[in-house]
């Protein structure tokens, strides 16, 4: 029977911890044996043919399913049409504008199986990579599903980023066909994102075709032979086009994200495992019941919208919202208005939008009813407990749980979170609370054992699990060093991590040189090497510092060509070309010209005293930290610096 929201958002400080006796035993059961507990859960999904081999784990690879055939759109589309769901909602989608669209499943097996006919018919093969820079409509989704249908790998690219960007994926890919539209809207602008994609396409040989989609219709320059309107293309494309049975191991899409180096990972997901994976976890966390509508803001752009938007809901024959447009347009109760019209009972967003809701004031949501709300999410950063509360407060109505969420990019899906499929967890606010079952969580200190209660350490996973990654995109090298090489046999998180007495796991934010700007990942030497590409920049350091909105702020370091001054002009372009290289994500908050940067004795930039100066703390903290660096040294540059920075 399912329990009432009520009981299902107890708070652990409200009430006597009790015993979570059922996700207990299942989290034990689970790694006791995994393969057992895996190949359970693999059977909820439609294979054309089954696994010969749950896992084959030949450290650190792993094969999920082997042997196994299956294809992800028909997991998501084809086996609700065969049901009453066919008729079901699978898509709303709400324009900024105002207007929307709401896709049927079978609707959706329509776009998807034309989407696919003409992806074949352009000459796309089952391997072959495809490139969608798209804003967020439902032709992303459906592009996505298409690529999947035959077999093809799509690499998405968020639309707020630039050509550059573009290009580079393109190019180590090798994709020959990007998908993207005349322009997106954003707070009632227009983005022009076919010209940025002509820009791409003019530094990248590997493109060799664009198909756009007609959303704002203002003018762009089509190229003839190379670029084709979708709307042209798919009245030659086939009504019905079946999916092609893809290996299990097949994988199913690439998309970058940022590490500790300046180039971006591909990180590569598998078909089969990140399904199961993805499957099984939003049954636990989400709890979704036929008639609930699930709305997760992320950015189909981002892992969240890959694996919340796209294939763990529409693999249940879920309801999903998708909003195109800013939190704020026109008007700043967009949100709590999409919520009451449509009835949203799952929303799952951030950390920085709570906050962001916090400043604007209690007063804006509750203008409307939320009472079809019954869960509430949160993912992406640490989320504070005073934003916890507010979002437990004001949007959930003291009625509906938080699950708050702990996953990257490279596990696929949810790995530590409340599981109220499973059962009510107690929550304790800030904290993601337990492991979901089959996943085994460890906190460790740096000499790998597990820290006592209470104690920071760095956050491990001690076992294989189906969502992993399989693969940074033609590095496996780098894929050895960046996961599995700190800790014999584990994967490194990158992550600080507290269990407490009652063992709950607190995420305390990155233990490596990689920002979380906004729930945006940024690497710090991503972010320097785009600075120093600027003519009038010799050296570039960034360092983050908190911020009340957005969690972590870019404060970005430079020294200057010996002909070159410091100007409010020369920071506005630095500020120009960062968005330029990047995209508007790497807009430095602040910048500082100085005359050197503070440095060990053998070279290396002292961040700790970057960060220090990016967050204004005190000397005194900053004089043990570096141990290379004399304590008059530390000092020296620092306070050069803060001179430097005019203070
Ligand atoms: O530092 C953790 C933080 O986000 C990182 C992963 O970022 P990305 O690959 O972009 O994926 C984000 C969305 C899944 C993690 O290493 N992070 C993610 N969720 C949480 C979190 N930090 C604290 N609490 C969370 N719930």
């Amino acid at each position: 029977m399912k329990q009432t929201a009520e009981s299902r958002g107890a708070l652990a400080t409200d009430v006597r911890i009790w015993p979570v006796r059922r996700y207990v035993e299942m989290h034990r059961r689970s790694l006791e044996d995994i393969e057992r507990f895996w190949s359970e859960q693999a059977r909820k999904l439609d294979w054309y043919k089954t696994w010969d081999r749950v896992l084959d784990w030949d450290f650190p690879h792993a094969r999920w399913f082997a042997g196994g055939l299956l294809n992800a759109s028909y997991q998501c589309v084809d086996r609700h049409v065969k049901t009453w769901r066919k008729s079901k909602v699978a898509i709303y989608w709400e324009g900024e504008g105002g207007e929307s669209r709401v896709l049927s499943y079978s609707t959706l097996y329509r776009e998807v199986s034309r989407f696919a006919s003409m992806l074949k018919r352009l000459g796309i093969k089952k391997g072959d990579c495809v490139v969608l820079y798209l804003p967020m409509i439902p032709e992303l989704p459906v592009a996505m599903l298409a690529c999947a249908r035959i077999g093809a790998i799509h690499t998405v690219i968020f639309s707020g980023f630039s050509a550059q960007s573009i290009s580079e994926r393109a190019e180590e890919t090798k994709a020959k066909l990007l998908i993207t539209a005349d322009g997106g809207y954003r707070r009632g602008k227009t983005i022009p994102l076919k010209q940025i994609a002509d820009e791409a396409v003019s530094i990248s040989p590997s493109l060799e075709t664009m198909v756009v989609v007609k959303r704002t219709g203002e003018p762009v320059t089509m190229q003839d032979g190379r670029d084709h309107w979708l709307s042209d293309l798919l009245e030659e494309a086939d009504m019905v086009f079946e999916p092609e049975p893809v290996e299990s191991e097949h994988p199913l899409y690439i998309l970058y994200t940022s590490g500790t180096t300046g180039r971006p990972k591909g990180i590569v997901h598998s078909t089969g495992g990140y399904l199961v994976f993805n499957h099984a976890a939003y049954e636990w966390v989400f709890d979704v019941r036929e008639e609930s509508v699930y709305w997760c803001t992320a950015d189909v752009g981002w892992v969240t919208g890959h694996s919340s938007i796209v294939y763990a809901p529409l693999s249940h024959g879920a309801a999903i919202v998708i909003y195109e447009g800013a939190p704020d347009y026109p008007t700043v109760d967009r949100w709590w208005d999409i919520v009451e019209k449509y009835g949203v009972s799952v929303l799952y967003t951030s950390p920085t939008a709570i906050r962001m809701f916090m400043a604007q004031g209690e007063d804006i949501p509750a203008r409307h009813d939320l009472s079809s709300l019954e869960l509430l999410g949160s993912v992406g950063e640490p989320i504070n407990p005073e934003a916890w509360h507010w979002y437990y407060r004001v949007i959930g109505q003291e009625r509906c749980p938080i699950v708050d969420t702990w996953w990257q990019t490279e596990t696929g899906g949810i790995m530590i979170s409340p599981t109220p499929g499973i059962e009510s967890v107690p929550l304790k606010p800030g904290s993601v609370t337990f492991p979901l079952p089959g996943v085994d969580a460890a906190v460790l200190d740096y000499d790998g054992n597990e820290t006592r209660p209470g104690e920071t350490g760095y956050l491990v996973i001690r076992k294989p699990w189906p969502g992993m990654l399989v693969d940074i995109y033609g590095d496996p090298d780098r894929y050895k060093e960046s996961y599995w090489s700190q800790y014999p046999g584990c994967y490194y998180t990158g992550d600080y991590a507290m269990k407490d007495e009652d063992g709950y796991f607190w995420l305390l934010g990155r233990a490596d040189e990689v920002l979380k700007v906004a729930g945006h990942r940024l690497g710090t030497t991503e972010l320097e090497d785009a600075a120093v590409a600027h003519p009038a920049v010799v050296e570039a350091a960034v360092a983050g510092r908190p911020d009340e909105v957005k969690g972590e702020g870019i404060v970005l370091f430079v020294t200057l060509k010996a002909d070159e001054q410091p100007s409010t002009e020369l920071e506005k372009d630095l500020v120009k070309h960062m968005r330029q290289t990047i995209g508007p994500v790497a807009s430095p908050d602040e910048v500082y010209f100085v005359g050197s940067l503070p440095k060990t004795r053998s070279g290396k930039i002292m961040r700790r005293v970057l960060k220090a100066v990016a967050a204004g703390a005190s000397v005194g903290d900053m004089t043990t930290l570096e141990n290379e660096a004399s304590v008059e040294e530390v000092r020296r540059a620092y306070e050069g610096l803060r001179k430097a920075a005019g203070d």
